[in-house]
């Protein structure tokens, strides 16, 4: 499907900062997506992009972006847009996004705002793109009803980490009972400036607020399905109620740039439980929907499984696959739950920007969006 489509335009808002900058990349060498608008705050409005944004990309701001004129974050100025990309400080996506969707845009966001919204897709490409479903529920409640807007939010970024591995071994041997996840995450994951070096050079932080509560609600949203209609025809996200799961994480920022790793501990319903062989088999084998359904951004491999004892490493593993995909390796039998594993997925490609850049493309293919 992709090679019929061209030049779809697309905005950005919060494109100066660390996960807008990541999508100026990706989007850059898009086959079909051009970057059209680029926002961000009162303080950067009205300048080119390269004069307003402190860059910290491995590589040359793009000639895409160089020139455009940054627009503030207001609905009129992204109305030939046919996707808007928010990588938007959390304290200001909430009123922000929702303009927008008002405005009738198609908004695919990376903030905590509406993550919880009964009625907005929490989307993990490489997991749950069937959660689309519910949009036309989101347009019809909308007042007033929308005909083209919706908010689509992708996963906090060690959630995202999680869940795929996850989802593989759900869709293998049936449900999960119980998670213990140890995360250490990458210092890019707060933003810029983000901590102090002082912070955290030669240091581990072991708070991170709110994450471990985003962790282990977005898990129970993302595995979980979507309801029959009840007697208002309405549908909504189960949380994994029909087979409960225990999870439990304890996150630690580290000293690391990009790429966060997470430690997980896994007990299966099914007894007897799958040997780590069976385990390792069954996330090598995971071929997500969106693999097949000409995504340009899908990586070949969900899960690039690890078979050397001390890999994958952040700096070593993060960049496989242009960082789309989750590696994982040390698959293990656990004394106390059933199998120990360890994740590493790139925070701010798989776990923000690529996801929503995915996340579109699937919304593309499904419908969602018309170009
Ligand atoms: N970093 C990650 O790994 C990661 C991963 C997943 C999700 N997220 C989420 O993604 C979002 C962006 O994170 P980030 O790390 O990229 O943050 P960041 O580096 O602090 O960038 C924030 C962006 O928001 C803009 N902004 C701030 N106040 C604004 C306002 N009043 N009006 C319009 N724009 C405003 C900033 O523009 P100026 O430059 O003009 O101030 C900047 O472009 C957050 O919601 C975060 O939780 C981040």
């Amino acid at each position: 499907m992709h090679s019929q489509l061209s030049n779809v335009r697309v905005g950005v808002l919060g494109a100066t900062g660390t996960v807008g900058q990541r999508f100026i990349c990706l989007l850059s060498r898009h086959p079909y997506f051009v970057i059209h608008a680029l926002g961000a705050s009162a303080r950067s409005a009205g300048k080119p992009y390269a004069a307003a944004v402190s860059w910290k990309q491995p590589e040359p701001i793009p000639q895409a972006a160089a020139d455009l004129v940054i627009r503030p974050c207001e609905p009129e100025h992204f109305k030939d847009c046919a996707i808007v990309f928010s990588g938007l400080d959390a304290d200001v996506a909430g009123d922000i996004e929702a303009a927008f969707r008002t405005a009738d845009l198609a908004v695919f966001s990376n903030a905590r705002s509406y993550r919880r919204d009964p009625h907005v897709p929490l989307v993990v490409p490489l997991v749950n793109p069937k959660h689309f479903d519910i949009i036309p529920q989101q347009r019809a409640l909308h007042t007033p009803p929308l005909s083209k807007g919706f908010i689509v939010t992708n996963a906090n970024c060690s959630t995202t980490a999680i869940v795929v591995p996850l989802a593989a071994l759900e869709h293998a041997f049936g449900p999960l009972e119980s998670v213990l996840v140890t995360t250490m995450q990458a210092v890019s994951g707060a933003g810029y400036p983000g901590l102090s070096a002082l912070d955290v050079l030669d240091n581990v932080v072991p708070y991170i607020p709110g994450e471990e509560e985003k962790m282990e609600w977005e898990t129970l949203k993302i595995l979980g399905g979507l309801s029959d209609p009840d007697s208002d025809g309405l549908i909504s996200f189960d949380m994994h109620s029909s087979a409960p799961l225990r999870v439990s994480a304890a996150c630690n920022r580290v000293p690391v740039l990009d790429g966060h790793t997470a430690s997980l501990s896994i007990r299966f319903a099914r007894r007897p439980p799958p040997s780590p062989q069976q385990v390792r088999d069954a996330l090598s084998a995971y071929t997500p929907a969106v693999q097949t359904a000409c995504c340009p951004s899908a990586p070949p491999h969900a899960i690039t499984v690890f078979e050397q004892p001390d890999r994958p490493q952040p700096r070593l593993d993060r960049n496989l696959h242009a960082g789309a995909g989750v590696c994982v390796g040390r698959v293990r039998q656990c004394g106390v739950l059933d199998v120990k594993l360890v994740v590493l997925a790139h925070n701010v490609n798989i776990g923000a920007a690529t996801s929503s850049i995915m996340n579109a493309e699937m919304a593309i293919v499904r419908g969602f969006v018309q170009v």
